[in-house]
């Protein structure tokens, strides 16, 4: 399986599809695990024809170190996906290929879905997340974008861009997908040793239990249980924990009937930033 790297044979290949077909795409980083895979299999299932995309985006990186570290396997990935379907086409295009004039986020106004949570802890990352996926979408112009709810205010966000640039895609949420004790699947999971990887259930462990509390407890108490929980772990590193409105993202004050919350974490573990996060209701 080879490749595309420019977005001159990107077209070529793209223009050769019948107009009729529909076309998927699944945007990635790379460092494919189960978890892209499963968007992958969907994309196929649903589609004609899918593009997969490898693109380590520098600009939704606020931290140099971690885009350093961020993992990269590129023959490994283009196996994984040949797994799935020979006939993917895979989109790996280079920095210079992507941001010609300058590696810089454009700005956007999500309308406050970004000033909470990663927002508040990550400067700029959901700006050059847009940039990147609005990039993407001219591009390819799929009918159907594969997004994982793992980065569920990510997906939130990538509704809003689709909406406030009127981008004719339909954006598909897919289910977070668990290593065997529960840790969420991401590509950052392959920096932690085999012995704190291991212990990592503790996080999903923690929102199950957050989840049957708050049935009967107050947003606040369910937020003090965490944090006492965490501050109990010396192998994990708490930066937030919240409960939010799933569809505006607002942090929960009192609970309204009928709306619907998410509690979400985001957690360090030898330095390595893990971020999960479930339905409570
Ligand atoms: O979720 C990711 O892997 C990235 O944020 C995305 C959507 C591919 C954009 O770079």
């Amino acid at each position: 399986m080879r490749p595309i790297e420019t977005k001159k044979e990107l077209d070529k290949i793209l223009n050769r599809t019948p107009s009729s077909n529909t076309l998927g795409l699944v945007p990635t980083m790379g460092a494919l695990h189960k978890g892209h895979l499963a968007l992958v299999k969907k994309a196929v299932q649903e589609n004609d024809r899918v593009v997969v995309s490898i693109f380590v985006n520098p600009t939704q990186f606020n931290n140099k170190e971690d885009l350093v570290k961020y993992p990269k396997d590129l023959s490994k990935d283009l196996e994984l996906i040949e797994s799935v379907d020979p006939d993917i086409i895979v989109f790996a295009p280079s920095v210079e290929e992507i941001y010609a004039q300058s590696v810089r986020p454009k700005k956007y106004d999500f309308q406050g879905l970004d000033n909470v949570m990663e927002g508040e802890f990550r400067d700029d990352h959901f700006n050059g997340v847009g940039t990147i996926v609005e990039q993407l979408f001219s591009l390819i112009q799929p009918n159907n974008a594969y997004f994982g709810e793992k980065d569920f205010q990510q997906l939130r966000i990538i509704k809003k861009l689709v909406e406030i640039q009127k981008i004719p895609v339909n954006i598909i949420p897919c289910p977070i997908v668990r290593e065997d004790h529960g840790l969420a699947m991401s590509s950052r999971n392959e920096r932690l040793s085999e012995n704190i990887r291991l212990k990592a259930g503790f996080i999903f462990k923690t929102l199950q239990t957050a989840k049957e509390k708050f049935g009967t407890k107050s947003a606040l108490k369910v937020k003090e249980w965490v944090k006492n929980q965490f501050l109990k772990e010396e192998d994990f590193e708490m930066e937030y924990f919240e409960i939010a409105d799933v569809e505006t993202l607002s942090p929960l004050k009192r609970k309204v009937k009928n709306k619907k919350y998410r509690a979400f974490i985001a957690v360090y573990a030898e330095d390595i930033r893990l971020i999960d996060n479930i339905a409570l209701n």
